[in-house]
């Protein structure tokens, strides 16, 4: 910091600016300590122009007198030399700092004025820089005249989630009311868990109604057809109760066409405990129906069959678009079919290891893409796949 006896340290003082003016060092203030009129000792170095020694309060005041009138007559117009001046009086290595750190060096006595008159100066700098500042704000900086602040800013264009997502999450957030978590599984499952656990062996013929693709190395890996597969797998866990629902994409060989695709989505549930009855399950599904379409909507179960459940049923709900007229929609029958479910088969839980005497449950199964197709209003299944801003920008703001 400052230059020492024997000359070990010779570095320049940033009071000791090249164009001369204020020296010090710490021999000048252990002298100023000892004596006010101290005269400084020039054995180890030298100094361009002795006049600026300091070697007293007086000349401490004058010296600071000087950097005043310095920084008054400065002329300070670009963002340069506001920056040169900040380093140059303000910076950690700059001359308030220094004239500051020589405070340890003050007779005791002395050391209230020198920090009062150090603490003016150290002000009256730093606010000649925020004036200056400011004024570089206001355009006298050459790039802050360019900027124009009045100026509309950029907008940022904001993304919405896709509306499989936006279905997912209502038809998610209803069963998490009632109690049920959700669970996933793999895509890409083994055809034990996708077919023969649920009761679907080789050779089946229901598994025609859902036909996939196979891994053509190992066709005993395939794309799952449903999320049913995550059942299997959670009941293989075996620990019970299970009130599950389980999202996620899926895959059958179908052609594409605007009502159908070879990949969709699905949610399925599971609730497999002591006593669960049919009753449990028409109630968790009138419910879910009515916060999902509206307290108005009507909903019937018609007797159907799945390999995984008995009794089974498909769920219909009065057309949303006709409310029950009958409609191109509902193909004139005034009902939408929207989900297949039933009681799970007591094979089906003895395959993953649960006792089907003590336990029961039931499940269901509905895709997510066709009510968001009603929802929405879209006509053509293939445009959730497309990625089409101009069709997934419809969807920002809905939740
Ligand atoms: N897994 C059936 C399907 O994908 C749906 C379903 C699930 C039906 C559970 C009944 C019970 O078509």
């Amino acid at each position: 910091m400052c230059f020492r006896f024997g000359g070990k340290h010779k570095k320049r003082n940033p009071l000791n600016p090249p164009e001369g003016g204020l020296f010090a060092c710490c021999k000048t203030l252990i002298q100023y300590k000892n004596s006010e009129h101290a005269q400084l000792s020039t054995r180890n170095w030298k100094p361009e122009t002795s006049k600026n020694y300091l070697c007293g309060m007086e000349q401490v005041l004058q010296q600071i007198e000087t950097l005043k009138k310095e920084i008054e007559t400065l002329q300070i117009d670009s963002a340069k030399a506001l920056e040169e001046y900040r380093i140059k009086f303000l910076g950690t290595k700059g001359l308030v700092k220094a004239l500051m750190g020589e405070m340890k060096n003050v007779a005791n006595e002395q050391k209230k004025a020198f920090g009062q008159t150090m603490n003016e100066f150290k002000q009256f700098a730093e606010a000649k820089y925020e004036e200056w500042k400011a004024l570089a704000g206001n355009g006298t900086d050459d790039t802050a005249a360019k900027i124009d602040l009045t100026l509309p800013g950029d907008a940022l264009p904001i993304g919405s989630r896709h509306p499989i997502s936006l279905m997912r999450n209502r038809m998610v957030n209803i069963f998490q009311r009632l109690g049920f978590s959700v669970a996933e599984g793999p895509e890409i499952d083994d055809d034990f868990h996708n077919f023969t656990a649920l009761n679907l062996p080789e050779n089946h013929p229901a598994r025609d109604m859902q036909d996939t693709f196979y891994i053509s190395t190992d066709p005993a890996w395939l794309l799952r057809t449903h999320t049913s597969n995550v059942q299997i797998h959670e009941m293989q866990k075996g620990k019970l109760p299970i009130r599950i629902i389980t999202p996620g994409r899926v895959y059958r060989n179908e052609t594409i066409s605007a009502r159908s695709h070879c990949f969709f989505h699905q949610i399925e549930g599971l609730y497999v405990d002591e006593k669960v009855s049919f009753a449990d399950l028409k109630q968790t599904l009138y419910f879910f129906v009515q916060e999902m379409f509206g307290k108005d909507v009507k909903a019937r179960f018609r007797p159907s069959y799945f390999p995984f459940t008995e009794p089974s049923a498909e769920m219909d709900i009065s057309c949303l678009l006709c409310n029950g007229d009958g409609c191109s929609v509902c193909k004139k029958t005034g009902w939408l079919e929207i989900l297949g479910c039933g009681m799970v088969h007591p094979k089906v839980l003895e395959n993953c290891g649960i006792d089907s005497n003590k336990y029961s449950g039931f499940a269901f199964g509905m895709g997510i893409e066709r009510p968001a197709l009603l929802k929405y209003g879209i006509k053509d299944i293939r445009l959730f796949s497309e990625n089409d801003v101009r069709f997934l920008k419809q969807f920002t703001g809905a939740v």
